[in-house]
């Protein structure tokens, strides 16, 4: 693996490997001295040409955890704001002597021609491009859902799939790059993922996709979840009206109160996330964000073990077997 670009390039074993990797960075993330000399001298620079909180002070203090130099670099305030083009701004990365570069840009597909333009010969992370994809998003769900199903089965989550595991994903999934993400890592790990959307925010070629697909949650919910993905509605994506009102959005496909107070007293032990920001009393309710069922916050803490593990993957070309010795 030389880039994190997308998902869909990920074998089972390429996931297997930075799962476990993000187990032991997790560990590591609960010692009193969070920080292994791992990067040391290793220079990253974090490019981000569209608005993040998670993801950027996630990777941030994933690159600290692992003692490597950081250069934050956003586009406001940068000489992107004068026209200059991204080849540029590899260039001037490159001749920084940058030892791998994470980037977050508004179109899809720009990490890809970072990666394969030549501009610059370093690991490229893609921290979320347009409405293509967000590895380390789906990376960070994975672990979240790993550790839930461990929990539930009574079992280590080293080495272990999602097989049987069944996944709602609900909402803008048009729009969205935690979906396609989430989509291609959950199906290789052997999870069934169920989309559940209003029809035009699902995309033309849907059916393509190895996805159930539900019109509205409560359906989704009875024909059984084990964890239920709730989606940011991308207003800053929409340039039309792709459903009625937001009272109509939250009737249908939200976690309203009434919903999950049904999803809380059944038996049956289901997980709720949300990649976040969330839009609260929108496509979820105040009540089911703050639940102990939500793994919310546990998404935000894997993502900084994710995305410790995929840094130190390609950038020292190791494996999750240097931290468990004798496996
Ligand atoms: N989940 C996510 O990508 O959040 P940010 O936009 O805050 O990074």
């Amino acid at each position: 693996m030389r880039h994190l670009l997308d998902t869909k390039d990920l074998s089972l074993d390429d996931a297997l490997n930075i799962l476990d990797t993000a187990d032991y960075m997790g560990e590591v993330g609960q010692r009193e001295v969070k920080k292994l000399p791992v990067l040391q001298g290793r220079t990253v620079v974090n490019l981000f040409f569209e608005d993040s909180t998670r993801t950027r002070l996630s990777f941030e203090a994933a690159e600290k955890r692992l003692s490597a130099d950081i250069i934050n670099f956003s586009a406001k305030g940068s000489s992107v704001s004068k026209g200059e083009s991204l080849k540029d701004t590899a260039q001037t990365l490159a001749a920084i002597n940058a030892d791998a570069v994470v980037i977050r840009h508004s179109a899809s597909g720009a990490p890809q021609r970072l990666a394969e333009a030549g501009w610059i010969d370093v690991p490229v992370l893609n921290a979320g491009d347009g409405t293509h994809a967000h590895p380390t998003q789906a990376l960070l769900d994975a672990m979240t859902l790993r550790q839930f199903k461990a929990q539930v089965d009574g079992v280590a989550t080293r080495g272990l799939t999602l097989e049987g595991l069944r996944v709602a994903i609900v909402g803008d999934i048009l729009h969205s790059r935690v979906a396609r993400s989430n989509l291609w890592l959950l199906h290789t790990l052997g999870a069934t993922v169920k989309f559940v959307a209003p029809p035009t925010l699902l995309p033309v070629d849907i059916e393509n996709w190895p996805a159930e697909i539900y019109y509205n949650l409560d359906d989704a919910i009875e024909s059984g979840v084990d964890a239920v993905m709730m989606l940011r509605i991308q207003k800053e994506r929409m340039n039309a009206a792709f459903f009625p009102s937001s009272e109509e959005y939250s009737r249908l496909w939200g976690l309203t109160p009434e919903r999950f107070a049904r999803l809380d007293a059944s038996a049956h032990e289901t997980a709720i996330l949300h990649p976040g920001p969330m839009n609260r009393g929108l496509e979820i309710c105040a009540e089911a964000a703050d639940s102990p069922r939500s793994w919310v916050l546990r998404q935000v803490t894997n993502g900084v073990s994710v995305r410790m593990a995929v840094l130190y993957l390609l950038m020292t070309g190791g494996s999750a077997n240097d931290f468990y010795p004798g496996s």
